[in-house]
């Protein structure tokens, strides 16, 4: 495949820089300093996207806080994946005529998937009138420069540009987290799974170099990440646009090379993908890439998986899971599944009941499928009520719920080297190395370190130890 992908370079980003200054000029006669609250929705793409869109703001000035009473600026980073995700957006932006009127000199911005759907920018436009700026994840790197021509001139810009995507590196960041990082090591999707909007959205599969990718690996492992996670809607498909292809496993092997104290994880795969080599690589790097693989299988059913252009059917799925295990043994292995995929029969979800007897997922993300604007799957003959998909989904739920309790009861007596990595209103938190959540407590001296935990108990959700 050729890379068609543009390259955003070193003197375009410093044109962003310079809109940063302006802006920041503009700020530096205000009364306070002004304030920023970013609001994302979503995945972790997301979450990383969020990280940047901050870095920008803070070269423009701006502090941080999750108040929108106080905010000078709200930017909203959006996800598009599921109706009652765009729900939940648009009503918080309607709520925002609210503080804004409170507050007229407030700022609205609207950014991320939804902004890139066309349908959605109209409604936007000509019904939430308090939204100033909007732009899609492919004009995220212009933001300063967007925000300045809202700043300079008053007018409200929309920003949607249609592209197969571009990459652009140098984008100052501003990370949420002390232990735990992001690093995007691709952007974009191919695959066109017939329920999913993200292709449309996020544009085509494009590989970050290699060089880029470790090079910021080595830095987070420098400033003393201890957690870091490599991002992709399909991270298996990493480097095939590349000049020189290198593949995932290699990528992964590179940054299990560098020196430090420190557990990569990786996600999304696709099965299709989902190479032997990689789990071959898994094995041979135990101590420095985390046992857990999150494999989205989504349907047990061949006729429903071939509907949704998912390319594996149920017996390759489940011999990547049993291939998986075999190098990995104690690997922690997750899945999304979609519940009520437009003409699934009650027989074939039967077929997913089964899939999860068989591999028992230590977690599973559990969806009801929302028809997307502009996909295949929305044209489809639905004829199952909303009531038979959420019995199914209910039962679906019940059934993994007590699957995980089991396995996660397996853990008592146990003691497990763990990354203690924050703290909320119940204690400590930490994460095994497959990821499953651990609630301890002790002193906050213990945040950013590895320890051995010994584990007394367990529910459905996470596991309870004391310090070994
Ligand atoms: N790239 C990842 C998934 C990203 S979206 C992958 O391929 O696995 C996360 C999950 O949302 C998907 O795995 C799927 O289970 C769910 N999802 C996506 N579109 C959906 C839709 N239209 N309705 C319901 N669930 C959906
Ligand atoms: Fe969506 Fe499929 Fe791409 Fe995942 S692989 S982002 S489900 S189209
Ligand atoms: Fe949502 Fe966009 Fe991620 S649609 S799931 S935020 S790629």
């Amino acid at each position: 495949m050729k890379r068609e992908t543009t390259q955003i370079g070193p003197a375009q980003i410093a044109a962003q820089m310079d809109y940063c200054m302006k802006v920041h000029a503009m700020n530096a006669g205000m009364d306070h300093t002004p304030l920023a609250m970013v609001d994302t929705y979503g995945c972790q793409q997301n979450e990383a996207d969020s990280e940047r869109l901050r870095g920008y703001l803070s070269e423009m000035g701006y502090g941080f806080t999750d108040d929108e009473h106080e905010a000078d600026l709200v930017l909203v980073n959006t996800c598009a994946i599921r109706e009652h995700a765009e729900q939940r957006v648009l009503g918080n932006v309607g709520a925002l005529t609210h503080t804004k009127r409170a507050n007229p000199n407030q700022i609205v911005c609207l950014c991320g998937c939804m902004a890139q759907e066309e349908h959605v920018a109209k409604k936007v436009k000509e019904s939430y009138r308090q939204v100033d700026l909007l732009f899609g994840p492919h004009a995220l790197w212009r933001f300063p420069e967007l925000l300045w021509r809202f700043r300079a001139t008053g007018k409200r810009v929309f920003e949607r540009t249609e592209e197969p995507g571009s990459i652009a590196e140098g984008i100052p960041v501003v990370r949420q987290d002390g232990v735990k990082a992001w690093v995007s090591i691709m952007y974009g999707c191919n695959n066109f799974c017939t329920y999913c909007i993200v292709p449309y959205v996020r544009g085509r599969e494009r590989s970050r170099k290699p060089e880029d990718i470790l090079a910021e690996i080595r830095g987070l492992a420098e400033e003393g990440y201890k957690d870091i996670t490599l991002l992709g809607q399909n991270v298996n498909s990493y480097g095939k646009d590349l000049d020189e292809p290198m593949d995932f496993a290699d990528l992964l092997a590179r940054a299990a090379q560098i020196p430090g104290e420190f557990l990569l994880r990786f996600m999304t795969s696709h099965p299709k993908d989902a190479s032997q080599k990689l789990f071959d690589t898994m094995a041979a790097w135990p101590e420095k890439i985390a046992p857990c693989f999150h494999l989205p299988f989504q349907a047990g059913s061949d006729r429903v998986l071939k509907a949704m252009n998912r390319v594996y059917d149920r017996a390759g799925y489940l011999d990547k899971v049993r291939r998986l295990r075999a190098a990995v043994p104690d690997a922690v292995i997750t899945s999304d599944v979609i519940v009520g995929f437009p003409g699934e029969t009650p027989e074939e979800f039967e077929e997913t009941m089964t899939l999860i007897e068989e591999v028992r997922f230590d977690a599973l993300f559990t969806f009801i499928y929302s028809p997307r604007v502009g996909t295949p799957a929305a044209s489809l003959p639905d004829p199952m009520s909303r009531e038979e998909k959420l019995k199914e989904f209910q039962r679906l739920v019940e059934r993994q719920d007590q699957i995980s309790e089991e396995k996660h009861a397996a853990y008592i007596g146990r003691t497990v080297r763990c990354l203690v990595d924050g703290k909320d209103e119940k204690g400590l938190t930490a994460r095994t190395p497959g990821n499953r959540l651990v609630r301890l407590t002790g002193g906050e001296s213990l945040i950013g370190r590895f320890v051995p935990i010994h584990i007394t108990g367990a529910n459905k959700w996470s596991l309870f130890g004391e310090q070994a």
